[in-house]
């Protein structure tokens, strides 16, 4: 993959968690434009010295943009995630001037132009896509609708910016004020036949939005989503013994580290892509043991068959698990 040398432009602190982060090319020339719902990967360097990668919505809420044109300048919005892996941490210690290497934009969240409402579902920094969506929709004089939903209105991005372009379109939940989660089921309830979902936010959302949709008899294809989280360890994570059946290869995963990293930092060459449990370029099919499933791409069906694993998100129940690799 190609990668773009840019030049942050200004660091903005919009809420104890969340800064805005502006990009030019760093030779001044234009940057590629960009469909809603794209993201760019941004080069961080982790607290070990390490070099990786984390991913950031491009954000746009203004729709007199044409964003699809040339872009003199990228947004995008960072939560520090105190307990990731120090990619966040990194980028919010970003100053301007400094220079960082990202990758030309891509959309695997993309927005359709259908007729009926595009129900816009957001948690937390989840907003970032679906924001530009907003936007899109809004200049594409498509109906539209937001629901924002976070802890409180004070941990909340872009609400100013999302009012102006969304009007009575935009609603605003926020936990500590309504004493309780956003409610799923009725909002899926509240939707007309043909609308679409967009969803965006943290995982437990994610499953809420996904088991209310099934419970209703929605087809998936209804509910398009995009997960905001990097994959952390879960209390009580094991190592694993891992064994790759067609190399003959052996290597123990650490609690910490997912089995995509390990087998890429022991030179192996796996398929991935999202590496959030979501794309499921990573599947792979397992010979012995037993998955511990944390992805949003296998059925339920799957999931129990224990044959197939993403290996990007997922784990091990056994101390010890054989892939087809
Ligand atoms: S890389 Fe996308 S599901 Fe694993």
């Amino acid at each position: 993959m190609d990668t773009l040398a840019v030049e942050v432009v200004a660091v903005d602190t919009l809420n104890p968690l969340i800064r805005r982060c502006t990009l030019r090319a760093a030779d001044g020339a234009a940057l590629p434009g960009f469909t809603a719902g794209a993201h760019v990967r941004v080069q961080v360097t982790l607290p070990d010295g390490r070099s990786d990668w984390r991913h950031y919505s491009l954000v746009c809420t203004t729709p007199a943009t044409d964003t699809t044109a040339p872009q003199p300048h990228y947004t995008i919005a960072v939560r520090r995630e105190d307990a990731g892996r120090g990619g966040s941490r990194w980028m919010h210690g970003l100053q301007a001037g400094q220079r960082i290497t990202i990758e030309p934009p891509k959309n695997d969240f993309p927005l359709g132009t259908h007729a009926a409402h595009a129900v816009l579902v957001a948690g937390g920094i989840g907003i970032t896509p679906l924001a530009s969506m907003a936007a899109a929709r809004r200049a594409a004089g498509l109906p539209v609708r937001l629901v924002y939903a976070g802890r409180s209105r004070g941990l909340m991005a872009f609400l100013p910016e999302l009012q102006d372009l969304l009007g009575d379109a935009l609603q605003v939940h926020a936990d500590e004020e309504r004493g309780a989660p956003l409610d799923v089921a009725a909002l899926l309830d509240a939707c007309g036949a043909d609308d679409q979902l967009y969803v965006c936010g943290p995982r437990v959302m994610l499953d809420a939005v996904l088991a209310a949709a099934a419970a209703r008899g929605w087809p998936r294809e209804r509910v398009h989503f995009e997960l905001f989280t990097t994959p952390v360890a879960a209390a009580g994570d094991q190592p694993i013994e891992l064994v790759l059946a067609q190399s003959g290869q052996q290597f123990t995963v650490p609690a910490d580290q997912s089995i995509l990293d390990c087998l890429i930092a022991h030179g192996c060459d796996p398929l991935f892509d999202c590496q959030r449990g979501e794309c499921g370029v990573c599947s792979t099919a397992v010979i012995e043991g037993t998955p511990d499933h944390r992805d949003a791409v296998l059925s339920d069906a799957e999931k129990a068959s224990g044959k197939v694993i993403q290996i990007c998100v997922s784990r091990a129940r056994s101390a010890r698990l054989v892939l087809d690799l």
